[in-house]
C-alpha cells in the first residue's frame, strides 16, 4: 500500500468536543535533532513528535555514523560520537525535508566541514538559503554547490563574527546558532527571528554547554565554546498543531480543551479567533476554545513572531470561507501559499487571489469533494474545511499533513470528527460507507 494511494475520509457537520494533547514542537524538533550530533556525548530528547520529518531527519543522521535508538515513541537518544568527518548527508529522503539544512550548521561547527544534499521541503516558494551561507562565510567558511545539487560548507578556522540577517528567517537564525556555538569568538545575529523554537533550539544548545544569550529577542549572541556535551531535554509544545485544532474546533462550532500548549506562543491565533467569534480561554498549560458556529469575517497578515505565523494563514483563510462577511489575509513570508484556494473552490468557498492577499467571501456552508493536500498547512486547512462541511470529502496527498500532523485523524475522531485514514481505493469505499452510516444530530451542524 504505497504512500500514493492514501487518503483522508472526511464527513462534516460534527461538533468536536473533548480533550487533545499536542505533541513536540516539529520545527523545534528539527533543529535540536540537528545540534544533538554535535556533542559525541549522548543526549536524550523527550517530546519528539512522531511525524515523518523527524523520522527522516533522524534517518539521516543514523546514516552519518550517529547512534539512535528510541525509549519511547517520543524519546530518543542520539550519540553523535560515530559521526564520520567528510561524509556527505544525502539519502533517498533528506532532500524531501527542508530542515536538512541544520545539519549544514550543525557539522560545519563540529567537523568544519558539512556536505549536505540541498532542502527540500514544502513547495511554498522560492525559499533561497542565502542567508544561511552569507551567516556561515561570515564566520569563515567557504561555500560551494557541487553537482548532484548538494552544499559543501568548509574552513580551516571559523572565527565569531557580527551578521545582519537581511530578512528575518528562522532557518538562518538556528542555522547560524548552531555552527557559532562551537565556534571561537563571539558571534552576534542581528535581526534574528523571535519564533519560540529558537528560544528552545537555544536552551538545548545552552543545556549541551553552548553560551547563547538573547535567544526570542532580535539580537542573539553566542560565545562559541570548544566542546558540547551530553544532556537531556524535553521539545516544547507545537504551537502550530495547537493552532490547527483550535481552529477546527471554531470551523464546527465546537468546545474542546487543548492540553500540553504555552498559551503565550498562541497569543496572535487566540486573538484572532477571538475577532472571529470564538472564545478562548487560557490556563497555565492548556486552552479551551469554544464557539457557536457563528464566525465573524476579519483581516489577517502574516509576519515573523509574535506576528500571525505563516503556517497558521491556511487554516484560517478555511474558517474565514465560512464566516458571515468578507474578510482579506495577506501573505507576508512565502509568495506560493495560497495553493490551498482551487482546492476549498472544490467545497463551494468564494475566495480571490490578487497578489500576496486573498479576499474571501464567506459562504453559508462548505459541501464535501475531493481534495489533494499540496503542501502541509494547505493540507490541514482542507481537514478543516472538510468537518465543517455538508457530506464527505476526501484528501489526497496527505503525505504531506503527514510531515507535521501526529496521528491526525486519531486525534480528530477523539474529539468526535468523522475522520478516517484510508490506504488504498477499497479502503476509501469502505471508510465512506462506515462515515455516511454515523447519525448526525440535528443540532450538531457547525456554522451558521
Ligand atoms: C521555517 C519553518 C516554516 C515556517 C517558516 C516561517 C522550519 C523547518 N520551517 O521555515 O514552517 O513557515 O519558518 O515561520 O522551521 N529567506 C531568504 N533567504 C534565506 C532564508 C529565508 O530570503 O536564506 C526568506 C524566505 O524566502 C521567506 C523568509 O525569508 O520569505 C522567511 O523564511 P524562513 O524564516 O527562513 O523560513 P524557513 O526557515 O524555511
Amino acid at each position: 500500500m504505497g504512500q500514493e494511494t492514501e487518503k483522508y475520509v472526511i464527513r462534516g457537520g460534527k461538533r468536536l468536543e473533548g480533550e487533545v494533547v499536542i505533541a513536540g514542537a516539529k520545527n523545534a524538533a528539527l533543529g535540536i535533532l540537528a545540534a544533538a550530533v554535535m556533542t559525541d556525548d549522548k543526549v536524550t530528547i523527550e517530546n519528539v513528535p512522531n511525524v515523518s520529518d523527524t523520522r527522516t531527519l533522524l534517518k539521516a543522521i543514523e546514516n552519518i555514523g550517529a547512534s539512535v535508538e528510541f525509549k519511547d515513541e517520543h524519546t530518543v537518544v542520539i550519540c553523535g560520537k560515530g559521526v564520520r568527518e567528510g561524509q556527505p548527508v544525502d539519502d533517498e529522503y533528506i532532500r524531501k525535508i527542508r530542515a536538512s539544512y541544520y545539519l549544514i550548521g550543525a557539522l560545519l561547527g563540529k567537523h568544519k566541514y558539512a556536505n549536505v544534499a540541498l532542502p527540500g521541503g514544502c513547495d511554498i516558494g522560492a525559499r533561497p538559503i542565502d542567508l544561511h551561507i552569507k551567516g556561515f562565510e561570515k564566520l569563515g567558511a567557504t561555500t560551494q554547490i557541487v553537482s548532484g545539487g548538494s552544499i559543501i560548507a568548509q574552513a580551516k578556522e571559523l572565527k565569531g563574527a557580527h551578521i545582519y540577517l537581511d530578512t528575518v528567517s528562522v532557518g538562518a537564525t538556528i542555522n547560524i546558532m548552531l555552527a557559532a556555538s562551537l565556534t571561537p569568538g563571539k558571534t552576534t545575529i542581528e535581526n534574528a527571528a523571535k519564533e519560540p523554537h529558537i528560544v528552545d533550539v537555544a536552551n538545548f544548545l545552552n543545556t549541551m554547554g553552548a553560551s547563547i544569550r538573547g535567544a526570542g529577542t532580535d539580537v542573539i549572541r553566542v560565545r562559541g565554546v570548544e566542546k558540547l556535551h551530553g544532556a537531556e531535554y524535553s521539545i516544547i509544545p507545537d504551537q502550530i498543531e495547537a493552532g490547527t485544532f483550535m481552529a477546527m474546533t471554531v470551523a464546527t462550532g465546537g468546545n474542546v480543551l487543548v492540553r500540553n500548549v504555552i498559551p503565550k506562543h498562541l497569543e496572535a491565533i487566540s486573538s484572532k479567533l477571538s475577532e472571529m467569534g470564538a472564545h478562548v480561554i487560557e490556563y497555565d498549560d492548556s486552552v479551551r476554545v469554544m464557539a457557536d458556529g457563528k464566525l465573524k469575517p476579519t483581516q489577517l497578515k502574516t509576519l515573523p513572531y509574535p506576528g500571525f505565523p505563516t503556517d497558521m494563514q491556511a487554516q484560517i483563510a478555511a474558517i474565514l470561507g465560512i464566516a458571515d462577511g468578507t474578510s482579506v489575509v495577506t501573505e507576508s513570508i512565502f509568495e506560493n501559499r495560497f495553493r490551498y484556494v482551487s482546492e476549498l473552490a472544490r467545497m463551494g468557498a468564494k475566495i480571490r487571489v490578487e497578489g500576496n492577499s486573498a479576499i474571501i467571501t464567506g459562504v453559508d456552508k462548505y459541501t464535501g469533494a475531493n481534495m489533494t493536500a499540496s503542501d502541509l498547512r494547505a493540507g490541514a486547512a482542507l481537514v478543516i474545511a472538510a468537518l465543517a462541511a455538508d457530506g464527505i470529502s476526501t484528501i489526497d496527498s496527505i503525505k504531506y499533513i503527514k510531515r507535521g500532523y501526529e496521528e491526525f485523524d486519531k486525534k480528530v475522531s477523539s474529539l468526535g470528527g468523522l475522520m478516517l485514514h484510508a490506504e488504498d481505493e477499497r479502503s476509501v469505499m469502505k471508510a465512506k460507507f462506515e462515515l455516511a452510516s454515523k447519525k448526525i444530530d440535528d443540532d450538531d451542524i457547525s456554522t451558521k
